[in-house]
């Protein structure tokens, strides 16, 4: 394989060529991603040999989870992990509980986790795992028993030097505690580092609850920055108050902007004059959702989506900014909290706007940073001070977004494509370097 440093063209491919193998359907994660990376490879004018490598999971388990449940009947789920690539190093990237989760969905997600280590330069490749089970239908023991099975059932491929797992949508610190033990069981002593996001008791790192949301806001600092619009003061709408949206709006908040609007899956809420975000946490604590909040109108996701603010956050799930729904937002920044929040129409139509994508391969990357400094932390077994973890994401976060602006605007690139090209020419660079084997 031979590296090409220098840009061939600048003007993007209409239809990618895909890897082989049949073709994702259109519109889904795994058709997105493999839009982004023909985008990168076009720029970098890779041939069709490296641009299959970098388009192929290098490892795939599918396996299946029975599960007993608490009225004696049994379920079966499907579980599935993926490692996109491991050229830098283990592979790293979550676990996914969410009814709809399939092999071409975590594909998708190990693609973008590949990306993404490369951007943040984390010596890292790019995994994701999955159940498709919706968690809410399940006890916290049937969810323990379910987390457990399908740990030892891919255990032949998961471990500190391998494939390190984290939480992701419908998964959670207490998943991750699940996973570790069950891992150290078998293994006959505790491995901390085969996860990451743990709880602090057991090897988690200061931050890392915060770090995904954390990173989100210091992008959109960099972002604005740019333009000479200072965060303080800025209108804000987030899609999404789960574990990333909801750190997001309050860290928002907390540095002076005002978050005007909010939703989860059950709807949204909009205040004008910014929501109360000590008073909206605590009512989604007591509630399970931002529904029936008394400080704010009611308001759909569609309408959140359009919203005349500075800047939208979609931080829930894939796909919610189509052509259709991209034609209608009125923010002049999307930083993508979520994973593939935006598909290929819909970038198209928000550039067309004149809307700034801060995308989500580079804008959610704090986590995953911060799930890095976790790991040192447990192989070296020494824990960090907060704010030693703080000082060293708001470093990286900031760095990686000079380095893709940079270059965005070296050749004329969206954030996006210039975010991909740099992830995906570290990966070809490690290929090349360590050669093919045999
Ligand atoms: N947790 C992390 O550290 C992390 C890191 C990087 C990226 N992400 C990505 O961020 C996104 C959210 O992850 P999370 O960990 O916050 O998950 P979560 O399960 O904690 O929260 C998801 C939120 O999205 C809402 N939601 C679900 N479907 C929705 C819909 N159709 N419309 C509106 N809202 C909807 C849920 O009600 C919930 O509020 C995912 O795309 C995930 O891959 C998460």
């Amino acid at each position: 394989m031979t590296t090409t440093t220098s840009m061939t063209s600048t003007a993007l491919p209409d239809t990618p060529a895909g890897p082989a193998g049949p073709a994702p359907r259109a519109g889904s994660p795994l058709a997105t991603a493999h839009s982004q990376l023909a985008s990168a490879v076009a720029v970098l004018g890779y041939d069709e040999g490296q641009h299959q490598m970098l388009a192929t999971p290098r490892r795939e388990i599918h396996v299946a989870v029975p599960l007993g449940r608490d009225d004696g009947e049994t379920a079966l789920f499907h579980g599935f992990r993926v490692q996109h690539n491991i050229s830098r190093g283990p592979g790293k990237g979550g676990l996914r509980y969410a009814p709809g989760v399939d092999i071409d969905e975590v594909r998708a997600l190990a693609m973008w986790m590949t990306w993404k280590c490369g951007i943040v330069d984390l010596p890292y490749g790019g995994a994701k795992g999955g159940i498709a089970i919706d968690p809410r239908d399940y006890s916290t023991a049937e969810l323990e028993r379910v987390t457990r099975r399908y740990t030892s059932e891919i255990m032949p491929m998961i471990g500190p030097d391998t494939d390190v797992m984290a939480p992701d949508m419908g998964t959670d610190e207490q998943t991750m505690a699940w996973v570790m033990d069950t891992y150290s069981v078998n293994r006959g002593y505790t491995i901390p580092a085969v996860v990451t996001g743990k709880p602090l008791a057991v090897g988690g790192s200061r931050g890392r609850g915060t770090a995904t949301s954390a990173g989100i806001v210091h992008v959109t600092a960099a972002a604005l920055g740019e333009a000479g619009v200072p965060l303080d003061g800025v209108t804000v709408a987030v899609q999404g108050f789960g574990k990333v949206g909801s750190h997001a709006a309050a860290i928002f908040a907390a540095r002076g902007a005002t978050v005007v609007a909010v939703s989860d899956q059950y709807g949204g809420l909009r205040n004008d004059a910014g929501l109360d975000m000590g008073r909206l946490l605590a009512h989604v604590a007591a509630t399970g959702s931002v529904v029936g909040f008394d400080g704010a109108d009611p308001l759909s996701n569609d309408e959140l989506l359009a919203l005349d603010v500075d800047v939208l956050v979609p931080a829930a799930v894939e796909g919610v900014l189509d052509d259709v729904t991209a034609a209608r937002v009125r923010a002049r920044w999307v930083v993508e909290g979520a994973n593939g929040p935006t598909t290929t129409e819909g970038d198209r139509v928000l550039a067309k706007n004149g809307v700034t994508v801060v995308p989500d391969v580079l804008a959610n990357a704090g986590g995953v940073v911060v799930s890095y400094f976790e790991w040192v932390q447990a192989n070296q077994t020494y824990w960090w001070s907060e704010q030693e973890i703080a000082d060293k994401l708001e470093h990286r976060m900031t760095s990686a977004y000079g380095d893709v602006s940079a270059l965005a605007r070296r050749e004329c690139l969206s954030l996006r494509d210039a975010a991909l090209v740099i992830g995906v020419q570290r990966t070809a660079e490690a290929h090349r370097i360590r050669g093919l084997y045999p």
